[in-house]
């Protein structure tokens, strides 16, 4: 493809405990595979005022936008306006749109659109400040968060609950700490396992990742709390790793890596997503939560699941360029987006075993491979034609300067004539005058 001018735009980096601001070392990992690929690269750390951000992105002349924003001014849940806001400045970007990080970063909206989608997901409570919603029975153990947060805040081993007073107790400290609504949901008991997927228009699951939690002592319950995800010193770290999962029957892995599927699907996630699920010791395969643009460090979950696909990171980060890239054309043209086409409103995820089920799942997938090959056909036409267009207009510059080189030198030539007519008629005169 060609090359571009890429910005990579990523949170202002906090204060460590010297003092030095360094950006998270995921930025320099992605510029440095898309340099690798002979892009021209601005790394840019979001300020948080609006018109800063659309000014500073622009002075950096962007074809595309990589987009590694979290946050926006500390507020964890503003990411999504980051995605509005390019998307208003008609920059191609990487990843979700603001609507698809809106509906994965609500857990009880991702539920509702799951279950359109027949995959299976935690019953659940919410406790907002003044309601308190259920879609029906749900039974202790029960496993209490933020309605609407992210990376494990707020999650240690005191979210599993077992009565109603602890229970009652984890909602007032998720409403004093954070505010919102609290979600509480069945405690899936089982193996957990974080499902990437790459794609837009067809997406595709990569091998799964299992979080492994042998190494945390028995009275500890095996979930990934915050400890576990980002305090080194902690036990609940230590005794947590991201494996590759091998030991799940081929049967069992490409369920889990449908019901993933399905649910990037659903919450609308594009380019890279990476979906956590815990499956319990019947096979039953439950939905945890979507992330859309997940952590994409070298060393995060979805590179190591990527690389032991035959996608090496620097591929990776290419092909996620690429499906963005992709997208820019329907901006261009005004066209509504394209979106993913799921024809087969899946209700009972017993259905799928029907004839007429499975016959429409059959037409969705041979018209997802031909919607994929006309696509790409436009795409190397387009290309054609842009490499067709910039000839042809170096060929007009060259010609337009050559006629201009011509026009100046007739017009020294006639004002050089002018010159030695004049100094000849005064030179004439003045012999003249002489004489
Ligand atoms: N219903 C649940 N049953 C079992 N474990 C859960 C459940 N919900 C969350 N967890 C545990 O907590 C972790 C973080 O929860 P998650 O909803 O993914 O929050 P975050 O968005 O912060 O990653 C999960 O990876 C899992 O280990
Ligand atoms: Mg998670």
């Amino acid at each position: 493809m060609k090359k571009l001018n890429v910005t990579v735009i990523h949170d202002a980096p906090l204060k460590d405990h010297r003092g030095s601001e360094k950006p998270d070392a995921c930025v320099e990992h992605v510029a440095t595979a898309l340099s690798n690929h002979g892009h021209r690269v601005t790394p840019y750390a979001v300020p948080d005022d609006a018109r800063g951000f659309i000014d500073g992105v622009m002075d950096t002349r962007p074809d595309l936008v990589f987009n590694l924003v979290e946050s926006f001014g500390n507020n964890m849940t503003m990411d999504m306006h980051v995605g509005a806001l390019l998307e208003l400045m008609a920059v191609p970007f990487t990843g979700a749109d603001p609507g698809g990080l809106f509906m994965a970063q609500d857990k009880v909206l991702t539920k509702k659109l799951l279950q359109y989608h027949g995959v299976k997901y935690p019953q659940f409570l919410t406790f907002a400040s003044d309601r308190i919603e259920t879609g029906g029975n749900i039974r202790y153990p029960l496993f209490v968060k933020p309605a609407r947060a992210d990376a494990s805040l707020g999650i240690t081993e005191a979210s599993l609950v077992t009565d109603f007073k602890s229970l009652i107790e984890r909602v007032h400290y998720v409403h004093e700490t954070f505010g919102g609504t609290a979600l509480a949901e069945e405690y899936i008991e089982g193996r957990e396992y974080y499902v990437s997927v790459i794609g837009h228009l067809n997406p595709r699951p990569l091998s799964l990742v299992e979080m492994d939690f042998s190494g945390l002592p028995p009275h500890v319950p095996p979930v990934a709390s915050y400890d576990a995800k980002w305090n080194a010193r902690t036990r609940a770290y230590k005794g947590t790793k991201a494996v590759i999962a091998t030991d799940l029957s081929s049967e069992l892995a490409a369920r889990v890596q449908a019901a993933a599927r399905e649910a990037y699907l659903a919450l609308q996630a594009r380019d890279y997503g990476r979906v956590d699920v815990r499956v319990t010791p019947g096979g039953d395969v439950y939905v945890i939560e979507v992330n859309p643009n997940p952590y994409l460090a070298r060393d995060a979950e979805l590179a190591m699941a990527a690389e032991h696909s035959g996608i090496p990171y620097d591929d990776l980060i290419r092909q996620i360029v690429e499906f963005a890239w992709k997208r820019r054309r329907e901006r261009r043209e005004g066209m509504l987006p394209a979106q993913p086409q799921v024809a087969v409103h899946r209700k009972d995820p017993a259905d799928k075993d029907r004839p007429a089920e499975k016959a429409a799942e059959k037409a969705e997938k041979v018209a997802e491979k031909a919607a994929e090959k006309a696509a790409e056909k436009a795409e190397k036409v387009a290309e054609k034609a842009e490499k067709v267009a910039e000839k042809a207009a170096e060929r007009a510059a060259e010609k337009a300067e050559k006629v201009a080189e011509k026009a100046a030198e007739k017009v020294a030539e006639k004002a050089a004539e002018k010159v030695a007519e004049k100094a000849a008629e005064k030179a004439a005169e003045e012999t003249l005058s002489k004489a």
